[in-house]
C-alpha cells in the first residue's frame, strides 16, 4: 500500500497565522501537524508517500525533504490550484500506479494513529474504507447517512445533517477510486469533492466499508481546535529536561525543555514544552503551553497557548492565555505616554484586551 497526504490548499481559516505559510506546518506541541500524519502512516507500515502540495510547496519541501528523517520515501505532487480533495486524488493516479492507498488530510490529527484501520482494510476486499466520528457540529464536515449499518449517502457540509457522523480525514481506496474521480463533476463551490467520489463508488456497487473512530481526532483548521490538539498531545508528554534550569526555578509536572533553552528564576508547570534556545526568565509558564524554538519570555505569565518560533513576550504584566502567537511576534509592555495599546496586527487578527 502507498499513502497520499494532502498538504495543498489555502490556510484561510487560520489567518493570519497561515496567511503566507502552510497551515499543515503550524506546530502542535512544537511539532508540525503534518509530521504526525507522516509518522502515523509510517507506523502503519507504509513507506511510500505522495504529498500533494500547492502554493506553499517550498516550505513543505524544506520541512519534510525526501522523508529520510522519518524513515519514509516522499514524492511531491504539485497541484496548481486547490480544486478539491478528489482533484488531488486525480493527479496522484500515476504515482499510485495501480496500488491501494490511504489518503490522509494533512491538517487532521488522530491521536492513536491509523495502524488498526490500515490493517483492517488490508484484510478485507473492500474497495474503500472510510472513517467516521460522532461530532456535535456535523455541518462543518462531510456527513454520512447510515442504513442497516452501511453508508448509503455522503453529503459535504450539509445545512441539515442526516446524522452526527462526520467523515474523518483518513480514507482508504483501491484503484477503482480513479474511475470515480474521473467521472464526477465539480460541486457548487467549484471543487471535485471526495464525498461525491465515494458516493459514486457506493452507487456503482463498489464495496465501501465504514469504521467509527472512538479515539481522539481533530481537524485543526481553527484556533480552538489547535489549542485542543495542543492540549491532547501535551497530555501524553514525558518529562525531559534538555536545557538549563537555574536554582531559583521550579519545574512542576511533565515538562520538556529542549537543548540550549534556559529557565531562569521562573516556574514551568506542565504539561508544557519549551523549544530549543528559548529563554524563560522571571516568568510563569502554565499548563498546556508550547513555546517554540528561540522564543523569549521575560517578566510574563503564559498558559494554555502556542507561541511560535522567534517570538518575544516581555513584561506584559497580565497573563496571556488561550492564545496562538505567530512567528517572530513581539508582545511587550511600554511606559510611554500617552498610555495606550500600540499594535501592528495583520489582517484578520484577533485581540482581546483587559
Ligand atoms: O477534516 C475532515 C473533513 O475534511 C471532511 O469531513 C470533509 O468531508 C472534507 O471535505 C474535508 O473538509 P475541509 O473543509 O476540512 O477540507 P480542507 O479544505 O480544509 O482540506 C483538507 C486538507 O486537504 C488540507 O490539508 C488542505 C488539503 N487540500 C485541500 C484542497 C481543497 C489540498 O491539498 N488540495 C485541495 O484541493
Amino acid at each position: 500500500m502507498k499513502a497520499l497526504i494532502l498538504s495543498g490548499g489555502k490556510g484561510t481559516r487560520l489567518r493570519p497565522i497561515t496567511h503566507t505559510s502552510a497551515k499543515q506546518l503550524v506546530p502542535v506541541a512544537n511539532k508540525p501537524i503534518l509530521f504526525y500524519a507522516i509518522e502515523a502512516i509510517r507506523d502503519a507500515g507504509i513507506s511510500d508517500i505522495g504529498i500533494i502540495v500547492g502554493d506553499t510547496h517550498e516550505e513543505i519541501r524544506a520541512a519534510v525533504g525526501d522523508g529520510y528523517q522519518f524513515g519514509v520515501s516522499v514524492t511531491y505532487i504539485q497541484q496548481d490550484a486547490p480544486l478539491g480533495l478528489a482533484h488531488a486524488v486525480k493527479i496522484a493516479e500515476e504515482f499510485m500506479a495501480g496500488d491501494s492507498f490511504v489518503m490522509f488530510l494533512g491538517d487532521n490529527l488522530i491521536k492513536d494513529g491509523i495502524k488498526p484501520f490500515v490493517a483492517e482494510y488490508e484484510q478485507t476486499d473492500a474497495n474503500s474504507q472510510i472513517l467516521l466520528a460522532h461530532v456535535p457540529n456535523a455541518r462543518e464536515f462531510g456527513v454520512a447517512e447510515i442504513e442497516g449499518g452501511r453508508v448509503v449517502r455522503l453529503v459535504e457540509k450539509p445545512q441539515n445533517p442526516p446524522s452526527d457522523l462526520a467523515l474523518v480525514g483518513v480514507y482508504m481506496f483501491d484503484h477503482n477510486v480513479f474511475e470515480a474521480v474521473n467521472s464526477i463533476a465539480p460541486s457548487a463551490r467549484g471543487e471535485l469533492e471526495i464525498t461525491d467520489a465515494i458516493q459514486y463508488l457506493i452507487d456503482k456497487g463498489f464495496r465501501v466499508e465504514s469504521h467509527i473512530v472512538t479515539g481522539w481526532w481533530k481537524d485543526t483548521g481553527k484556533l480552538d481546535d489547535m489549542l485542543e490538539a495542543n492540549r491532547m498531545i501535551l497530555d501524553g508528554l514525558q518529562t525531559d529536561i534538555g536545557g538549563q534550569v537555574d536554582e531559583q526555578s521550579t519545574i512542576e509536572g511533565r515538562v520538556v525543555t529542549a537543548k540550549g533553552s534556559q529557565i531562569i528564576n521562573s516556574c514551568v508547570r506542565g504539561p508544557a514544552i519549551i523549544g530549543e534556545d528559548c529563554v524563560i526568565e522571571n516568568s510563569f509558564i502554565g499548563p498546556y503551553t508550547a513555546v517554540n524554538d528561540r522564543s523569549i519570555v521575560r517578566g510574563s505569565e503564559i498558559e494554555h497557548s502556542i507561541i511560535l518560533e522567534d517570538s518575544r513576550v516581555l513584561d506584559i504584566g497580565s497573563r496571556l492565555a488561550d492564545s496562538l502567537i505567530g512567528k517572530n511576534a513581539n508582545i511587550s509592555r511600554n511606559h510611554k505616554t500617552p498610555r495606550a495599546y500600540r499594535m501592528m496586527l495583520g489582517d484578520n487578527s484577533e485581540v482581546s484586551v483587559l
